[in-house]
């Protein structure tokens, strides 16, 4: 079923004419929507609406809107992460430069938004209104993100709530808004909404773990550069919350030096994070927020199809190694 939806936007998204000039606006985007992805969000806008009853075509534009704004946002994140690598190509700033990278983002953001403004009249003032906000809150988590590079004393949760304005809001809102496409009450979409963010607090916890412990090829993006930018993820929270003296004394030296061999840093902290048994324990909390988003999806009155399909998705990101 899954793969069924993310061949259906494929489709979709084949079908977007973008202008062939000026050719260092358009470019970039092209190549960054023919390079794929996952196409976890509008999968999940679709889902949204066929949990509650919709047709798939109904919410595709926000679906394919869904799918640019998240692009857009990979674009201007590669800059500020100095990211070389995103789906095993060079990044759009590393190819082209940062200039481009930010004007073909604000492109790609202007031409998700005409996407979302597709949905059907009825439902449209809900739908902009979820997208305005979720907009702005990934922009609020992303300063966060690098605020908490040099910040000391962060806290677990306060990760959390990083992750969940950066990244997890924005698989709520898929669902929220195919819900809204499907004739939704506003109370259903909500509650979407909220299992949403915790599927999407899951995913960028896995993705920080894949940051430090997947394997280059598959991932797709440098393995390590969480590390190497002093990126507050769950893992250096938890081992700083975990280490004994000598292992917290490494880490803050490793974590303060100017200059450093990458490899020789991302290697030193891996070795912490494994000899504290992290991994295990972030898989295990990963587990938990999929579970606990699946057992609240199990609570309402939705269609069976649209639940199964949740419920693929979920196994699929479970065993994700991208
Ligand atoms: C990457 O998202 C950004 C994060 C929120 C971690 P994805 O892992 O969904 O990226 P693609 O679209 O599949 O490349
Ligand atoms: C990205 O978080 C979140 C957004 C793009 C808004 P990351 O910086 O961890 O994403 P990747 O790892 O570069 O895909
Ligand atoms: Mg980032
Ligand atoms: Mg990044
Ligand atoms: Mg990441």
């Amino acid at each position: 079923m899954i793969k069924e939806l993310q061949q259906y936007i494929f489709t979709e998204l084949e079908k977007l004419h973008l202008p062939s000039s000026p050719s260092n606006l358009y470019e970039p985007i092209g190549y960054t929507i023919a390079l794929g992805g996952k196409r976890l969000r509008p999968v999940l806008v679709l889902l949204g609406c066929e949990l509650v009853g919709g047709k798939k075509e109904d919410a595709i534009y926000p679906a394919l809107g869904i799918e640019l704004f998240h692009n857009f946002t990979l674009l201007h994140d590669d800059i500020m992460d100095n990211a070389p690598l995103r789906r095993n190509k060079p990044t759009v700033h590393a190819k082209w430069n940062a200039n481009i990278a930010i004007l073909s983002g604000d492109v790609l953001f202007t031409i998700a938004s005409q996407q979302i403004a597709k949905a059907a009249a009825p439902v449209l003032a809900e739908v902009l209104s979820v997208y305005f906000k979720v907009a702005v809150d990934v922009c609020e988590g992303q300063q966060l993100d690098m605020d908490f590079e040099s910040l000391d004393n962060l806290e677990i949760p306060d990760y959390i709530e990083m992750i969940r304005l950066k990244t997890a809001v924005l698989l709520g809102a898929s669902l929220q808004i195919g819900a809204l496409c499907g004739n939704a009450s506003k109370e259903i979409a909500e509650q979407l909404y909220e299992i949403g963010v915790e599927l999407g607090l899951a995913f960028q916890l896995q993705d920080d773990l894949l940051d430090a412990f997947g394997n280059e090829e598959t991932f797709g993006k440098q393995v390590g550069g969480d590390i190497i930018s002093n990126k507050k993820t769950w893992l250096k929270l938890r081992a700083l919350e975990k280490a004994n003296a000598s292992q917290k004394q490494e880490l803050i030296k490793w974590y303060s030096l100017k200059e450093f061999d990458a490899p020789e840093k991302v290697n030193a902290v891996k070795q912490i994070f494994t000899d504290l048994d992290l991994p295990n324990e972030a898989n295990n909390l990963i587990r938990r927020y999929y579970t606990s988003a699946l057992n609240k999806l199990e609570d309402l009155h939705l269609t069976e199809s649209g639940k199964t399909g949740i419920l693929e998705f979920t196994e699929s990101l479970k065993t994700r190694v991208n």
